[in-house]
């Protein structure tokens, strides 16, 4: 009888103690880092790391071919060549001056350099260098490591725009 009743207590203990053990914990936040094809260290924070999709990445990689000697304050190689031009050509992160660019001027700055958008010459045509889906890479890239970051417009802008 009495090992009955030791069953009977340990079954009603479980029902006490089993649901208690189920309650989920909070769902760990997703870390947008884990899902990401590349990254890219913040400029301004090293400790901070950019998560990057597959276009993204691509535009890095390019960036780090043809731009980052202008558009960075230091390179692979070591020193760049942004101090020495006159106009200093925007940081490639800086935020403030791109976010307000649509993607369509972006392509056409890119596409066609500076003297063609009535900008610096200094800032070469890439059309003929790099192909249309390398340059959306770029675009992609830039407004990845935007800082402050970018906000997609709600409405898209007019695909052809000055600015
Ligand atoms: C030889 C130096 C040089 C290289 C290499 C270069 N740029 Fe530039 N870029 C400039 C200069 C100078 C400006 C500033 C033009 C101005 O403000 O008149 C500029 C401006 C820009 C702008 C801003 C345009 C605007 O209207 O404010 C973007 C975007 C840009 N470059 C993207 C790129 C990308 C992407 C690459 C690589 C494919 C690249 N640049 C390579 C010199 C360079």
């Amino acid at each position: 009888m009495r090992k009955a009743a030791l069953a009977l207590a340990l079954v009603a203990a479980s029902l006490v103690v089993l649901p208690a053990c189920k309650r989920a914990s909070p769902a760990p936040k997703p870390n947008p880092l884990r899902q990401a094809y590349g990254t890219q260290q913040d400029w301004n924070n090293p400790g901070h790391l950019f998560p990057l999709d597959y276009q993204q990445t691509q535009g890095k990689r390019i960036f780090y071919e043809k731009c980052v000697w202008c558009h960075a304050d230091s390179t692979p190689a070591g020193p760049s060549n942004r101090s020495n031009l006159n106009p200093t050509p925007p940081l490639i992160n800086d935020g403030a001056t791109l976010n307000p660019l649509s993607d369509a001027y972006l392509e056409n700055v890119i596409t066609l350099g500076g003297a063609a958008m009535g900008k610096s010459a200094i800032m070469p045509p890439w059309g003929r260098t790099l192909t249309q889906e390398d340059i959306r890479a770029l675009v992609a890239y830039i407004r990845a490591v935007a800082q402050p970051p970018y906000q997609r417009p709600a409405q898209p802008g007019p695909r052809y725009s000055t600015r």
